[in-house]
């Protein structure tokens, strides 16, 4: 007989052989940035979390900070009315994230700032790239990322991540950065096995950037495929990833597992998405979890399976309640 018990006697012999933590180095925090000033708008979905204006961004990251979480992650939300086809709004030179990431970095330089390059919460259809006969056509949305990218990393962001899973994104935004010499300044953080997941949910309201027709079956993966994570990875890898992602996590943390052991040697991001939050604090709102501890062993979950950093809703939460 194999004596296992003598690791779990007690708290101070369980920390002993405890081997997987979590802290505020390991967090990505996600951010939902909107026009205006003094706004801070809950999002009825996903509790606590808010839509913020660049002058309540700027504090809300420097609370962060003050917690310890040194990455964020910015999205840009606009309203309908200023959506257009092509989603132009997505890579004007004085786009929202633009300023939004200039504010940061002025208030805190400290803080590494990530931005999402995608066009569906810039495009009037919701789509993540240009509708061609009806269809996202994936060559001609290229140029459009890379041109986001371009003007993300101008005003300072530290990476860009494309999550419009069109192929050939990720080289299309390292050619373009490297031409404008922005390459070695700015990273890339590849949104590689995104699947299409009902776990989205509660972002499309927070982003208002549901798809108006169809879904996004045709560019995100399928969640029904082994092994086409794992090749999405290596692709954007070769295509000059910095680093890699699984997207949602707990749902998926065999690919993750399995992406970390095939390319130990790039720093894998692991997704916590909207719905993983919402369904956590929904049932926690009605008292039918323990929400300090499910959420400790979801994220603990997610580092076990060997992702380094977590984009989590719950990142700063976590750290002022619970840590
Ligand atoms: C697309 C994007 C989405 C998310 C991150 N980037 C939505 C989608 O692809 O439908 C989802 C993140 C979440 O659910 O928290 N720009």
């Amino acid at each position: 007989m194999k004596r296992f018990r003598v690791y779990r006697v007690d708290q101070a012999t369980r920390d002993k052989y405890a081997d997987v933590t979590v802290g505020a180095d390991d967090f990505i925090y996600p951010y939902f940035v909107v026009e205006g000033t003094g706004i801070c708008q809950e999002i009825d979905s996903m509790p606590g979390i808010c839509r913020f204006s660049i002058d309540k961004l700027v504090e809300d990251v420097k609370e962060c900070y003050a917690l310890g979480i040194n990455k964020v992650l910015l999205f840009g939300v606009v309203e309908q009315s200023q959506k257009d086809e092509r989603g132009s709004l997505a890579y004007s030179e004085d786009a929202l994230v633009c300023r939004a990431v200039k504010a940061i970095k002025a208030a805190v330089p400290q803080v590494c700032v990530i931005t999402d390059v995608c066009l569906c919460e810039y495009t009037s259809h919701g789509h993540c790239g240009l509708l061609v006969n009806n269809d996202v056509d994936n060559d001609s949305t290229l140029p459009l990322l890379a041109e986001m990218a371009y003007v993300h990393a101008k005003a300072g962001a530290d990476f860009v991540a494309p999550s419009a899973m069109m192929d050939g994104q990720i080289e299309a935004l390292d050619k373009k950065l490297k031409a404008e010499g922005l390459r070695d300044r700015c990273k890339i953080l590849a949104y590689s096995a995104k699947y299409a997941s009902a776990f989205y949910g509660p972002f499309r309201d927070a982003a208002d950037s549901a798809p108006s027709f169809g879904d996004r079956k045709a560019y995100q993966m399928d969640f029904r495929t082994k092994d086409q994570g794992l090749q999405e990875i290596e692709a954007d890898i070769e295509e000059g990833a910095d680093w890699t992602m699984v997207k949602p996590a707990m749902p998926y943390l065999d690919v993750i597992a399995r992406g970390v052991a095939k390319f130990p040697q790039v720093p894998m991001v692991a997704y916590q998405v909207s719905g993983e939050y919402s369904m956590l604090k929904a049932a926690a709102q009605k008292g039918w979890l323990d929400e300090k501890r499910v959420v400790f062993e979801s994220l603990i979950a997610i580092k076990r399976a060997g992702a380094k950093y977590i984009i989590s809703y719950y990142a700063k939460e976590y750290l002022q309640k619970w840590a």
